[in-house]
């Protein structure tokens, strides 16, 4: 044997193991399509041919491969299924855009994982394209369901609005629920949604968009009592998520300094209850929310509360503020503002106090004759050693200096001469 034989059935058996170890190319799969079964839900099928020279005992699944999102991240990059299609709930607002380009795999199950194919690839798409439509959408959740409102982009389009079932199951992937009892109060318009959770489909005659319900419960109503050498904050429970642990979060200002947050968890059978210490010579400002904690998928209050607490005889009663407006107060440029017209008020009081006291002077300060002039003869006839030796001490008024107003009349035309 040659060495360039010896060269050739190395290569040989080292191709041959190759082929043998490294992934057998499996054909790929072909003829994607797909099919909405409602909004959410995305039937995704294909066809895929069985190779001959495929041992018989190996068995294979599908990989579909689609752009990761939050909701699915815990599945994967991939979903496995052995049936030539694939249901999976696809959301609009998980994606940001009603398009996802997937991929397709074929992969043999041990001990034949070797065997793989290419992938295959496929753009899906929502119905009508996807649009903003609505902001700020949300759902109050009650005993019997969730009112939910929203604001429309374009107060002219008319949007309908679905929802069903979030959850993957047979019967709840068909049909979608309408959406009833449509009301509108100011901004906002909202509908009422028999369901507890539930995803939801928005849409025009051309666009449409979809999501999971964000769910809000009614902010519970705060009260404050002064307890002792402490305040007292109370809420009622919330009425839904029995099972749930809520958790109050309460962030105030004592005298207008503020202090750090607190937070206290309850469970739904007792009321929410939180003390502070309290010092009765300040105003204090509070600002509350409340959400789930442990037990329950996250749901925070609608918005958050304030309240304002003055302590009693020092000032007004409590008052709830839940607009968060603080009772109107004179501002600093009113103030002064206010100063300098009182100011300029009271100069010109005094100004005309002096003028008419001027004026009047011989009312105000009438000229005493001197006493000394009309006992003069009498004590120079009667006692002359207590008469002073000079007259020259004797007080004499100076002559009033009298303001001499010249008044100068100026004849029209000379004026107009002077200025021309
Ligand atoms: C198939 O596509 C996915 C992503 O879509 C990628 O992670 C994977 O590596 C691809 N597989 C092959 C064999 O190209
Ligand atoms: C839903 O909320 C709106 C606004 O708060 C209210 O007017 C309406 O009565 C509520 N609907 C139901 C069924 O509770
Ligand atoms: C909005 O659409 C609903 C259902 O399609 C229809 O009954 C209603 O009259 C429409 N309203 C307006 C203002 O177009
Ligand atoms: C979902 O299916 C269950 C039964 O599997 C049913 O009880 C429930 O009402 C369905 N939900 C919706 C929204 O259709």
């Amino acid at each position: 044997m040659t060495v360039t034989h010896q060269v050739y059935a190395l290569l040989a058996a080292v191709s041959s193991l190759g082929f043998l170890c490294k992934a057998d190319p499996l054909p790929p799969v072909s003829e994607i399509s797909f099919e909405w079964l409602n909004g959410f839900f995305l039937k995704v099928s294909w066809t895929w041919e069985r190779p001959v020279d495929l041992p018989p005992s190996c068995e294979v699944e599908y990989y579909v491969y689609r752009p990761t999102t939050a909701a699915f991240s815990t599945t994967g990059p991939h979903r496995k299924t052995i049936l030539q299609q694939d249901v999976d709930r696809y959301l609009t607002e998980e994606a940001g855009s009603g398009r996802w380009d997937i991929d397709v795999q074929v992969v043999g199950v041990p001990p034949c994982d070797n065997w793989k194919s290419k992938n295959t690839s496929k753009t899906v798409t929502t119905k009508k394209p996807r649009g903003e439509l609505v902001e700020d959408f949300k759902c109050v959740t009650d005993p019997d369901g969730m009112n939910c409102s929203w604001i429309p982009l374009d107060p002219d389009l008319n949007v309908t609005l679905s929802y069903g079932s979030c959850e993957e199951s047979e019967e709840n992937m068909t049909s979608l629920k309408k959406c009833d009892e449509r009301y509108v109060d100011g901004k906002r318009n909202g509908c009422y949604l028999r369901d507890e959770d539930a995803c939801v489909l928005i849409e025009t005659e051309s666009e449409l968009k979809t999501f999971e319900a964000a769910l809000v419960i009614r902010l519970p109503k705060m009260s404050i009592r002064e307890d002792g050498d402490h305040l007292r904050l109370t809420w009622t429970s919330p009425d839904v998520g029995t099972a749930c642990v809520w958790e109050y979060e309460v962030c105030y200002t004592e005298c207008e300094i503020p202090r750090n947050c607190l937070t206290t968890h309850m469970d739904a059978t007792e009321d929410g209850s939180l003390k502070i210490l309290y010092d009765d010579r300040c105003r204090y400002e509070f600002k509350y929310k409340v959400k789930t904690s442990r037990y329950c998928i996250e749901v925070p209050s609608d918005g958050s509360g304030s309240m304002t607490y003055v302590p009693q005889g020092k000032g007004p009663a409590p008052s709830s503020d839940p607009g968060g407006n603080t009772p109107p107060v004179l501002s600093l440029s009113s103030t002064i503002v206010i100063a300098s017209v009182l100011s300029v008020v009271l100069s010109v009081c005094l100004v005309l106090t002096c003028y008419c006291f001027k004026r009047h002077r011989d009312i105000f300060c009438p000229s005493i004759p001197d006493p000394s002039a009309i006992f003069k003869g009498m004590m120079v006839n009667g006692n002359k050693d207590l008469m002073p030796s000079t007259s020259s001490h004797l007080y004499t008024p100076m002559p009033e200096a009298v303001e001499c107003c010249k008044l100068i009349l100026v004849a029209e035309n000379s004026t107009v001469q002077e200025n021309s």
